[in-house]
């Protein structure tokens, strides 16, 4: 028998130490009694992280969707499976059955395949959080096509990008947005984007703002005559194990946003199994999670993590400020939230708040409280402790990735102890090391050094579209027969482990991970400037903004500066989005770098953060000299 549900610590103890001696055992249980499969895998994991190659219930037979809809038809057919809150708080919230959805998802499947898109097919998604959304989603599995769902936030040039990478041949998007008091106009941004793809053959447009856009003939085709047309039965396609179920863009410290590949069956089983332990899931919970599907936490825990618990999800149209600082804390009272999920920045922002706006509401209906994203500093962990848990509510501070797919450190909330700030244990499976500067492990308690995962776990992105190499050297190059992540991390006394943060040029900006290299090539391209760099400084409610630093190729050449950082940012919302904006531009004469050419990033960070009497040493600069004069211009 499987210890599928994790009660006290002991007990996670316990399993987790299964995890580590016999970890096929432990995911091969979980997995055969949890979930159906049309065939059992013939092994359960088959791995060389040399190559790297990972296969999870390799030879098993499945559709996820069976997982998340069919079987819960006869035990549950009636119950809300996703619960639609829109922008507007006048909107009727909408409830939609696990029956209804299945007849959606069914429709909406057999219009991606009267429109010729077949098993394997790359679908990009461009939608905001509206029901079409997920269900976009549970269509493109029912089928087998791989969607890549792209932020509703990214700008046209970013989204062309991505559909290129993956030769996307459909995209499904709407007329529209609501953002707050905004409307956004998304095909308008589809349009440019499609106008540099060559692979898209059809633009699905779903209604949300009724407003008047142009439909390209032959292209572009309203979702909703479609859907009326289709049928609502569509057998599932029956899926290997490790066949993608999609792909999904994240930042990396050079280069372009890569593909992360998740496949089907270890996907489906560790974010079901995180989803249940880490949110102490019971069957009438109502459980809301507040990012958007558009980034991993939304894919694994708004659709698929919830859905195969057969729970009832929230999806939330809209901001944490519309109508006012109140909506997160109305809504929690309005549909008895049991479970809610939230990024730090969010929690940091609204904490600036008066407490009237918490204090209106009931929010007696709350069980656990979660994080995700970034690091959650103490002052906001207690905020949230204090004023939304009301010291009843476990903390679940979730460590994960876009590569990780599910959730890896956590504490289970009624077992695990929490400690402010502290992501705390590893979920069971997950075997981590710390690691020092010249590849050796740090053992014990009290360390600190790069977190590093041992051993596979079944959710891991298996490759980079199209760019197996870069996914080695990116993650498995680093220390030998370990994945990297990116962060560093510190290991206290009991064994609890806290994020301190990215230790690449990733920056993560009010919980969005952001690359510094693309922002700056797209602030290279305006035509006066010679060259960039940008890093992060400490922000009170992003957790870190931009800083940029930029050469001009003609000093003094009289332009007004505040027009041209107007530029710039305009510039960087264009390539990239309003999410990459540069809360800092500082106009210098040059950057510090090493010899071989390369920009001290180092240097620029503690400039950045106003920490100019511990530079370190400069001496072995190209151009010491520009230190000072970056220092005396400093904003
Ligand atoms: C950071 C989001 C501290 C970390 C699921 C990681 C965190 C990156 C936490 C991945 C946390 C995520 N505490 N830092 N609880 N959760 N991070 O791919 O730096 O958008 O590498 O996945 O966010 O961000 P991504």
């Amino acid at each position: 028998m499987s210890n599928y549900h994790i009660k006290h610590l002991e007990e996670y103890y316990q399993v987790y130490r299964k995890s580590l001696r016999y970890p096929e055992v432990f995911w091969g249980e979980i997995a055969e009694e949890h979930f159906v499969w049309r065939k059992l895998w013939d092994n359960v994991l088959e791995y060389d992280f040399s190559k790297p190659s990972i296969k999870w219930f390799d030879g098993a037979k499945l559709n996820i969707t069976e997982n998340c809809i069919d079987r819960h038809l006869r035990i549950r057919g009636d119950k809300t499976a996703i619960l639609f809150e829109p922008n507007n708080p006048d909107e009727e919230a909408q409830h939609i059955t696990y029956n209804q959805l299945s007849e959606r998802v069914n429709q909406f499947a057999n219009v991606l395949k009267n429109q010729g898109i077949k098993k394997g097919d790359r679908v990009c998604i461009y939608l905001p959080m509206i029901p079409e959304l997920a269900i976009s989603l549970l269509a493109c599995a029912r089928i087998g096509a791989i969607h890549s769902v792209v932020f509703a936030g990214f700008s046209s040039t970013a989204l062309a990008t991505r559909i290129q990478d993956a030769s996307c041949k459909m995209v499904i998007t709407s007329d529209g947005s609501y953002r707050g008091k905004k409307t956004i106009d998304l095909k308008g941004i589809v349009d440019e984007a499609v106008d540099q793809c060559e692979s898209i053959e059809t633009v699905l447009v779903a209604k949300r703002i009724q407003s008047d856009i142009r439909m390209k003939d032959g292209r572009d085709k309203w979702l909703q005559p479609l859907l009326d047309e289709a049928s609502t039965i569509c057998e599932p396609e029956i899926m290997d194990a490790e066949d993608p179920l999609f792909i999904l863009y994240t930042s990396g410290s050079t280069g372009s946003p890569k593909g992360m590949v998740h496949t089907t069956g270890g996907y489906m089983v560790n974010t079901a199994y995180t989803f249940k332990n880490v949110f102490n899931y019971k069957e009438n919970d109502v459980y809301w999670c507040t990012a958007d599907i558009g980034w991993i936490t939304g894919h694994s825990y708004i659709v698929y993590g919830p859905l195969a618990n057969g729970a009832t999800t929230v999806m939330f149209e809209g901001v944490p400020t519309y109508p006012d600082y109140g909506r997160f804390w109305e809504v929690v009272e309005k549909h008895k939230i049991t479970q809610f999920y939230t990024a730090p920045t969010a929690i940091r922002a609204l904490a600036k708040e008066s407490l009237d706006f918490v204090d209106k509401y009931d929010l007696s209906s709350l069980k656990v409280l979660g994080t995700v994203g970034e690091p959650i500093n103490e002052e906001a962990w207690h905020w949230y402790n204090d004023n939304i848990g009301k010291k009843k509510c476990p903390i679940v501070d979730t460590w994960w990735q876009t590569e990780t797919g599910g959730m890896m450190i956590s504490p289970i909330p009624f077992a695990t102890p929490t400690k402010p700030t502290y992501a705390t244990l590893p979920l069971p499976g997950v075997q981590l090391a710390l690691m020092d500067e010249n590849g050796q492990e740090i053992k014990g308690n009290q360390v600190d050094g790069r977190l590093c995962v041992k051993f596979p776990w079944p959710s891991m992105a298996r490759t980079i579209w199209g760019n197996h190499q870069r996914y080695k050297e990116t993650y498995f190059s680093a220390y030998k027969n370990m994945y990297f992540t990116g962060d560093g991390a510190l290991r206290d006394e009991v064994g609890y482990y806290r994020i301190t943060g990215r230790v690449d040029d990733v920056i993560i900006v009010s919980g969005h991970n952001l690359g510094t290299a693309p922002i700056e090539d797209a602030i290279n391209e305006h035509p006066a400037v010679a060259e960039s760099a940008i890093v992060g400084y400490p922000h009170d409610v992003k957790g870190n903004a931009l800083y940029g630093y930029v050469i001009l190729k003609e000093i003094g050449e009289g332009r007004n500066h505040d027009n041209l950082r107007k530029e710039i940012n305009q510039i960087i919302t264009e390539h990239i989005g309003p999410i990459a904006k540069l809360d800092k531009i500082q106009f210098t004469v040059g950057l510090p770098k090493t010899r071989s050419g390369k920009i001290m990033r180092r240097i620029l960070r503690k400039i950045a953060h106003n920490e100019m009497d511990n530079l370190g040493d400069i001496s072995t600069l190209l151009n010491p000299e520009v230190v000072a004069s970056i220092i005396d211009e400093r904003l």
